[in-house]
């Protein structure tokens, strides 16, 4: 994508698809659920950060791609000790086992390789740590999932490398983790509205 674009278009544009008001209410459910020594992978502009409970969570560190994502991220107040890393979720710069909640929100649909970032997610998490996750991806009825297939490509080059078509629970657990809740529905009737929000935890 132009670099134009990168910089100073799809911030905006992620922050406003990634804050309709289903969106915030379905974020502040599962943030409640975000404890202890917590890794945000593809934080973004870091629209999670005011739903961290402080105290619950003891420390906090975001990742990201896109320096301009984070710039925002950095910019927004925090009451937990936060820090924030550029990098790829498929070669997290982390030990094994350090945290103790992975979180994912509308990132699982946006990675290159949705395979090796959750292996890497299973690698660094504790083996009593958990993944909250709050995605969006391949909807079950035939039809709509077919136009979720034929509009991936063009969604894809100007949202960012959204994919609409990601069967995200088999993912999560092709990756090593149980699926101990998952929340999966259509929300309405567009096609990004597919939903997939849960915790997964290291089998
Ligand atoms: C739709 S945004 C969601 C941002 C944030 N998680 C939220 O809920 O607002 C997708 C995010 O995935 C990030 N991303 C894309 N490819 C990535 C990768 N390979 N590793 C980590 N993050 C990635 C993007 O930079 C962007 O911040």
């Amino acid at each position: 994508m132009p670099l134009f674009w990168d910089r100073h278009v799809y911030p905006l544009l992620l922050e406003w698809v990634c804050s309709t008001r289903s969106i915030v209410a379905e974020r502040a459910r599962w943030l409640a659920r975000v404890r202890g020594a917590v890794l945000e992978v593809g934080v973004g502009s870091g629209l999670n950060l005011p739903g961290l409970l402080p105290g619950v969570v003891t420390r906090f560190v975001g990742l990201d791609p896109s320096p301009a994502l984070l710039a925002r991220a950095a910019a927004r107040p925090v009451q937990i000790p936060t820090t924030l890393v550029t990098g790829a979720a498929e070669a997290l710069p982390f030990p094994a086992a350090q945290f103790d909640t992975v979180l994912v929100t509308y990132t699982l649909c946006s990675v290159g390789d949705p395979a090796r970032a959750l292996a890497e997610a299973r690698r660094v998490v504790r083996p009593d740590g958990q993944l909250v996750f709050v995605e969006h991806g391949a909807a079950k009825a035939a039809g709509r999932l077919r136009w979720q297939r034929r509009l991936t490509p063009a969604w894809r080059a100007v949202a960012g490398n959204c994919h609409l078509d990601r069967d995200i629970p088999r993912l999560i657990e092709a990756a090593g983790f149980g699926l101990a809740e998952l929340d999966a529905r259509d929300t309405d009737a567009s096609l990004l509205s597919y939903a997939f929000s849960g915790v997964a935890v290291p089998r």
